[in-house]
């Protein structure tokens, strides 16, 4: 029963680290899709600093800049803070109760299988258990607001089956007759993997291999010119294939269709040099983030401005929260906090 049972609409839940700026792989894999779905939906986003504390790139004296920033960069790319409950993680202390309440639930077997898991863990000489328990927070993320539906890239989907897992045990142990959550289904968008300028891995900033929506036009330039493109054009005359080429992938996102038609042309005919081809592509980015860069940009120098934002959803997103974790207790068999003690996380 999520709120969408008294507003009729159906609710989504999804999450993105503050791992730095939002880069082209996130905004089109994820945030894009965010803010259609803000106009159908009653959307909860969340920046996920919990979940960033387990990643190589955390940095206790950059934390708190880098949430800001990746909310700027979400209300940068869009997410209207009067339609949708934009909030920090860690400013709702439900995350982590719920998390530990699925974590009885939450089977061994299967997070130790996860492929991030054991992609992050295998150079590690010790493993920290937040690592293998990622998963189960992210699920205490989508059932603390009882979310039909988790708007994600592909690399999430996996964490997205574990969470559905853990949502079907809870319900079978602890509420059989009267399910507490919705069992949460996955939305991908067509550009549901986003592979990183290498052309080798998807696009992610600890893999160095970003564009970031605030890059300047010669960054962008910068970054295009060595990204790697169809390994069969050696020289300008050899003929291309646009399918395989990562550069004709990122046209698809931010060229025209016409455009689209007459890069695929001119590659397969060896009428354009990959240069020629990433110049186009450069240009083209360029105007499509430019607003998404202004107004990053904008919040980027009112810092407090963003602050009252998280501060309001963190607000809205606590009521809902805590309304979740009191029926989660009493299903869970807890003897209710008393009155006069503040029942909060
Ligand atoms: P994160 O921060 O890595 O990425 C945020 C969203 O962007 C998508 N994404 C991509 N999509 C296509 N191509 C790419 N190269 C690319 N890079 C990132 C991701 O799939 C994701 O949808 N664990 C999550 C955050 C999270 C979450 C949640 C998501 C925490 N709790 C609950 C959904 C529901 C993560 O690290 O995403």
């Amino acid at each position: 029963m999520s709120l969408g049972y008294v507003t009729g609409m159906p609710r989504i839940f999804s999450g993105i680290q503050p791992s730095g700026e939002l880069h082209i792989g996130n905004l089109l894999g994820a945030v894009q899709n965010w803010v259609t779905l803000q106009a159908q939906y009653e959307c909860f986003y969340c920046v996920v600093d919990l979940h960033a504390l387990t990643g190589a790139g955390y940095d206790p004296q950059r934390l708190a800049q880098r949430t800001r920033e990746m909310a700027g960069g979400l209300l940068g790319a869009g997410i209207d803070p009067s339609r949708v409950t934009l909030f920090v993680q860690s400013h709702v202390p439900e995350h982590a109760t719920l998390m530990w309440l699925l974590n009885t639930v939450a089977p061994l077997g299967e997070l130790e299988r996860m492929t991030q898991f054991k992609d992050k863990s295998q150079d590690m000489e010790s493993i920290p258990a937040g690592l293998l328990n990622y998963p189960i927070l992210m699920a205490a993320d989508i059932l603390l607001y009882r979310a039909d539906m988790v708007p994600v890239g592909e690399d999430q989907i996996q964490h997205l089956e574990l969470a559905r897992e853990i949502c079907r045990r809870w319900t079978a142990r602890f509420a059989p007759e009267r399910p507490v959550f919705p069992e949460p289904k996955p939305l991908l968008t067509a550009a549901k993997r986003i592979m990183g300028l290498d052309g080798d891995a998807k696009m992610s900033k600890s893999l160095g291999n970003t564009i970031g929506v605030t890059d300047t036009p010669e960054e962008i330039w910068q970054k295009l010119r060595p990204a790697k493109t169809d390994p069969a054009r050696k020289t300008k005359k050899d003929p291309g294939t646009p399918e395989i080429c990562n550069i004709f992938a990122l046209h698809r996102h931010f060229s025209p269709p016409a455009t689209v038609d007459e890069v695929a042309v001119k590659c397969r005919g060896a009428l354009w040099g990959c240069l020629d081809c990433k110049r186009v592509l450069a240009d083209n980015m360029t105007a499509a983030l430019a607003p998404v860069r202004a107004r990053t940009l904008d919040l980027a120098a009112h810092p407090a401005q963003v602050d009252e934002i998280l501060g309001d959803g963190a607000q809205a997103a606590r009521r809902v929260a805590g309304d979740t974790i009191r029926e989660v207790q009493d299903a869970m068999g807890f003897l209710p906090a008393p009155a006069r003690v503040e029942t909060r996380a």
